[in-house]
């Protein structure tokens, strides 16, 4: 294994973090925040017509749960589910162009789940008519999605290409059978693997997999196995995520054996293995949990400085605004964060009764911006240069933030971080723990009260 980084000194900074896809991050929303003010962010967007857009759908719709699963999934038996739910979409793109006009520029469009194909062939046509119908694709879009390779075929992810998705996302997590029977998930590997040759076939201009480590029932020989398989796929992209065990917001969870989880040090070392194989077998280790292999765009980004990163994750086509449609849905507008109804039924009645269905929000302060700025630089770009804020603050980073970057020595004594007179850059070591340098910055953190709500940094 590479890097050597002791135990005790994982321990050290194995703790609860956000993954700071935005900052303010969720749990920090705390005024109200509803209808009228999401109408007051899309009237200003209204006003800067020329702003291109990003566009994010959620489909919440799964065949089965899986017990670890972490997103804001659904299984339903009901008859039309589906077509009623794209009814709803319909309508609240409607209310949404009702007041931004319609034929706004869209540079990125992604359908996250659930499970996006689980539409059949006329919902998908017709979820993708509605946004053409009201946006402007450009034909340079990113148009994504995601998908479970269960239920999937390769005459369907080759209609999904034709459809016009350009990038697909599939869901392994882990070949193992008795990972995949710990966490209520039976994947042919078979299966998957005709569907991957099938994304290729269609030709697919770029294809991720998506893994967890620290699952349970994985140990490193089996993790080392599985990640040995993807490579010989040679997938474009891989994200490994951390495996977030947070059975109080998803009680699905309660049914993880957590006594065949890998935990800490361990759980660690799965990550360490990763980084290990990828970077090996020639990816470019991308921001805190992504591996792209060299040619990919989202190398080039990184070695360009201009990657950037929003509540999809790791992105090469900044939009400096999102919308975003379905149940849970967040968006991002003109410095303003929403977020639909998580519960079916909330977001149903709102949209059935003519309402936006933002529940939860936050108006980002002149304070916010700057320290996004920070944070998402640092958790792209892997430094923060002090002169990084001098064109849009007049001062460099280290005087408008100097309270923060007080937490900072313990972290370069730690060699987390090397700092100069030009900025801070985040160390080989450093790598795994970015999270917790981006803390520092972070002006809500330990002002919650209650159990913490996010995930361990490890
Ligand atoms: C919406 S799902 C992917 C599409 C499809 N539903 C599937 O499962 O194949 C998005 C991804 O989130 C990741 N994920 C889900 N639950 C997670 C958890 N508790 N911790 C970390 N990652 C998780 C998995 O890698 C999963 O593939
Ligand atoms: S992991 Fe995918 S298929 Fe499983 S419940 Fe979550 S969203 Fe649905």
């Amino acid at each position: 294994m590479g890097l050597h980084i002791p135990a005790e000194f994982v321990d050290k900074y194995n703790q609860p973090g956000p993954r700071y896809t935005s900052y303010p991050t969720v749990p920090a929303w705390t005024e109200p925040f509803g209808e009228t003010e999401y109408r007051e962010a899309l009237a200003d967007l209204a006003a800067r017509p020329a702003d291109e857009l990003a566009i994010y759908l959620h489909l919440p719709f799964c065949a089965k749960h899986c017990f670890y699963c972490g997103c804001n999934a659904l299984v339903s038996k009901e008859k039309g589910a589906v077509d009623r739910y794209l009814d709803l979409v319909e309508k609240e793109i409607g209310m949404v162009t009702d007041l931004i006009g319609t034929g706004r520029r869209v540079v990125q469009l992604h359908w996250g789940g659930g499970t996006p194909n689980y539409l059949n062939e006329a919902q998908t046509d017709r979820a993708l008519n509605l946004f053409r119908t009201a946006f402007d694709l450009a034909p340079t879009a990113e148009v994504s999605l995601e998908i479970d390779p269960r239920i999937a075929t390769p005459e369907q992810v080759a209609f999904l290409h034709e459809a016009g998705f350009n990038r697909i996302s599939l869901g392994v997590q882990d070949f193992e059978v008795k990972v995949q029977e710990a966490i209520g998930r039976r994947q042919s590997r078979d299966k998957t693997l005709r569907v991957y040759q099938g994304c290729r076939d269609a030709g697919f201009e770029g294809v991720n997999i998506d893994l967890v480590y620290g699952l349970p029932g994985q140990t490193q020989e089996s993790f080392s196995a599985t990640l040995g398989e993807i490579i010989g796929l040679s997938p474009d992209r891989v994200a490994c995520f951390s495996y977030a065990h947070v059975p109080w917001v998803r009680p699905e969870q309660n049914k993880v054996d957590t006594s065949i989880m890998l935990e800490g040090y361990d759980k660690f070392q799965l990550f360490q293995l990763t980084v290990d194989k990828f970077t090996h077998a020639n990816y470019t280790w991308i921001g805190i949990d992504h591996f792209a292999k060299h040619e990919d765009e989202l190398s080039v980004a990184l070695r360009n400085k201009a990657l950037h990163r929003n509540f999809m994750g790791y992105a090469t086509k900044p939009a400096p605004h999102m919308l975003a449609f379905g149940m849970s849905g967040i968006g991002d507008v003109c410095d303003r964060f929403a977020q639909n109804d998580a519960e079916l039924p909330g977001w149903t009645d709102a949209v059935a009764a003519g309402r936006l269905p933002v529940v939860k929000g936050h108006v980002l302060s002149e304070d916010d911006k700057l320290r996004r700025l920070t944070i998402l630089n640092l958790m792209c770009n892997l430094e923060l240069p002090w002169a990084l804020t001098e064109q849009a603050y007049g001062k460099p980073v280290n005087e408008l933030l100097a309270d923060s970057l007080q937490g900072l020595p313990p972290l370069v004594e730690d060699g987390l971080a090397e700092v100069d007179d030009q900025g801070l850059r985040i160390t080989a070591k450093g790598r795994y723990f970015v999270r917790n340098v981006a803390m520092i910055m972070d002006a809500y953190l330990g002002k919650g009260k209650g159990k913490p709500i996010f995930s361990r940094t490890v």
